[in-house]
């Protein structure tokens, strides 16, 4: 697989008005997610929730690269298809979440460093056989009293490099995902200031692990204010503080920035993407998002479960799938 290949993969996953759908939640999380909708969380019933998703029409329009679930690049339609080859089928690249999960940090009991690295070399391996392009893994950071921690940032940075340089090894285009948790009350200016050193630790390990720049997507939180800060900055300042902390901390080498949505909403999080990448001028990266709740909360409503909400669900989907396309180029009304 050359450098080539991986440049290739990346840009198309952020193309002119695309970015990524992350349908790669883990068994637990994807179960509080159907308990909202007081649907049980089957394997069959999964399948048939994220077979709605990828099979919304003109969805590939709008989505370049779907993030899937271990359990789900294994599972076939009814009619025995695999899901990975309708998503592909559409137009849109399969990749496929390899963390094994945020894990307590040995020391700081209230951090957690991501695992996952033993034996990642040979699960990439088969799921370069499954179809798979593309891969993620996320680290968490917790903003509070000496949080994060130097060694939450280091465990975390060198972690995300290791798999980084594995995934490419494998001819896999690894998106790397530090998220500063919105979790408190701190204000805007101390999520730039943790953002902006999160950012530069782990763009220090990807360059000392000789990560290629030009064959990664880099998923960041924005700099946000914290979800119960008693004042909350609007979208204007969100977007210009997010955009000059990336400005500072993220070679102009890589390809694409998309950023997750981490509990905004789904408005919220259109609105905060189209206002950066109507200020970003020439900014030297694509700004798209890869996006799970905010592209989820909608059409997992609208189905709650229930087949004949399929139309429905699909509708609500590409709503916040076409409003999301819009907002990379900056053109969301
Ligand atoms: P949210 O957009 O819901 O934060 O999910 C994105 C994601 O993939 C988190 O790892």
């Amino acid at each position: 697989m050359t450098k080539a290949t991986l440049e290739q993969t990346a840009e198309a996953m952020v193309a002119d008005g695309k970015g990524v759908l992350a349908a790669d939640e883990s068994s637990g999380t994807i179960k509080k997610r159907f308990d909202s909708i007081g649907t049980d969380s089957t394997e069959e019933n999964r399948r048939d929730y994220r077979h709605m998703l990828f099979t919304t029409p003109g969805a590939a329009e709008h989505i370049g690269g779907v993030i899937l679930f271990d359990e789900t690049i294994r599972q076939k339609a009814t009619d025995g298809t695999p899901l990975v080859e309708i998503i592909k089928g559409a137009g849109m690249i399969p990749g496929i979440k390899v963390d094994t999960g945020a894990k307590p940090l040995a020391g700081f009991p209230d951090e957690t460093v991501t695992e996952g690295l033993d034996g990642l070399r040979d699960r990439l391996a088969e799921y370069v056989e499954l179809g798979a392009r593309f891969t993620k893994w996320r680290g968490v950071y917790r903003i509070g009293e000496d949080m994060p921690s130097a060694a939450c940032i280091t465990t975390n940075a060198h972690a995300l490099a290791r798999y980084a340089a594995l995934s490419q090894e494998a001819g896999l285009v690894p998106i790397v995902e530090p998220e500063v948790l919105m979790d408190g009350d701190h204000d805007i200016e101390v999520c730039d200031l943790v953002t902006e050193e999160v950012l530069r630790a782990v763009f220090n390990e990807l360059a000392v692990q000789g990560v290629v720049l030009e064959g990664m997507l880099l998923k960041p939180n924005m700099v946000i204010s914290g979800q119960d800060c008693p004042e909350r900055a609007g979208v204007e300042e969100v977007a210009a503080l997010t955009l000059r902390c990336l400005r500072r901390v993220v070679p102009a080498a890589v390809p694409g920035i998309v950023f997750l949505s981490g509990g905004q909403s789904d408005e919220e999080a259109t609105l905060h993407l189209n206002a950066m990448n109507k200020m970003a001028g020439t900014a030297p990266w694509k700004l798209s998002f890869s996006y799970g709740r905010a592209l989820q909360a909608a059409p997992l409503k609208a189905w709650s479960g229930k087949p004949e909400n399929l139309a429905a669900a699909q509708a609500a989907f590409i709503e916040r799938a076409k409003a999301n396309g819009a907002a990379t180029l900056g053109s969301y009304a």
